[in-house]
């Protein structure tokens, strides 16, 4: 099975099969003859390596890339193993019988298989020989995708879904599927949904007190929070907002509500003049026995740049 000094065969343990697969089936991908071994991304074992292959020995569990480099080419020399010269680029399950087999011969093999660190499932490595190599190269640093950024992905098959793992977009993802979400319920949670309810609050307090809320929502609030307790956030929500308007003197106030479908969480925190130490409580005291009534709690804290941090959670039980 060993043609040149630097190949490696390996036993193929963990295999998959790219969109790039259908692709050559579907005939986009005329230079692939008829017969070709398919498949470009494998986790195996060597089982036998040529004269020239210094970095792996047979036994050694190794990832194969679906990029093969000869590191010799002036595009190896350049990183852009892709477009190597010397023999390798893309090969394996395109112009050579590729990795869908029980052994593959693998060319060039010092820089095209890589040793698995230990403790390192074959099935999880093998997502590195191909999708979450292409989608953070191409879709994360050819997107010039910086920490902070917000992004749509467009098609969340297997390569958008790694782009979004490899960008750590998941908190984004979280945003903007919970948005998508509050849009597509809106015709039937229009007037009902806890949402809506929501942002009806914030756009009555806001006006006459000059301050405009920021408001953060996320999860499936229109569905995961029961009637009764929704009832109790949107209360909640009103005197909040109310005591910030007439009370707190603040430049910001931000509004968050979430919800996991185990608990609802709602925070209005503002940067204004604190609570007193002692004075009247009788709306902070409604807050807190809704939240005790429900089996959660109301939170009042200082943030450490002043103000007011007011955070009521409850337990909520899936419909
Ligand atoms: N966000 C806030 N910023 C500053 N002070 C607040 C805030 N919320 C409440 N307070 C203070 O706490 C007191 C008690 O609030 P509350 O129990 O709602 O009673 P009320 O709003 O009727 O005065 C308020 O009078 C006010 O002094
Ligand atoms: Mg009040
Ligand atoms: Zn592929
Ligand atoms: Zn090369």
């Amino acid at each position: 099975m060993i043609k040149d000094p630097t190949d490696a065969v390996v036993r193929v343990d963990a295999v998959t099969i790219c969109g790039t697969d259908l692709h050559i089936l579907k005939g986009d991908v005329p230079e692939t003859r008829p017969g070709t071994v398919l498949g470009h991304e494998a986790v195996g074992q060597v089982v036998e390596t040529g004269a020239d292959v210094r970095t792996v020995r047979p036994g050694d569990e190794v990832l194969i890339s679906c990029i093969t480099a000869c590191g010799r080419c002036r595009f190896c020399k350049d990183g852009a193993y892709g477009q190597c010269r010397g023999g390798g680029g893309w090969i394996l399950g395109h112009l050579i019988d590729g990795t869908q087999a029980e052994y593959v011969r693998v060319p060039h093999a010092d820089l095209s298989v890589h040793r698995l660190p230990g403790g390192v499932e074959k099935h999880d490595a093998v997502l590195f020989a191909d999708i979450f190599p292409t989608a953070y190269e191409v879709g994360v640093t050819n997107g010039n995708v910086r920490p902070g950024d917000t992004v749509a992905v467009v098609g969340a098959g297997p390569v958008g879904l790694a782009a979004i793992l490899t960008a750590r977009l998941d908190e984004t993802i979280k945003i903007i599927r919970s948005t998508i979400f509050g849009l597509r319920s809106r015709e039937t949670a229009a007037r009902s949904g806890l949402r809506a309810r929501v942002m009806r609050v914030v756009g009555e307090t806001a006006p006459g007190s000059g301050f405009a809320p920021s408001v953060r929502m996320e999860g499936l609030l229109d569905t995961q929070v029961p009637k009764d307790v929704a009832d109790h956030v949107i209360a909640v929500l009103g005197e909040a907002l109310s005591n910030v308007a007439r009370h707190a003197r603040a430049g910001r106030t931000a509004v968050a509500l979430g919800t996991d479908g185990r608990e609802v969480r709602l925070a209005v925190v503002d940067d204004g003049v604190g609570i007193p130490p002692d004075g009247r409580r009788s709306g902070l005291r409604n807050m807190a026995e809704r939240a005790e009534q429900l089996g959660g709690s109301l939170e009042l804290t200082t943030p450490a740049d002043g103000g007011t941090s007011l955070v009521w959670r409850v337990p909520v039980n899936e419909p």
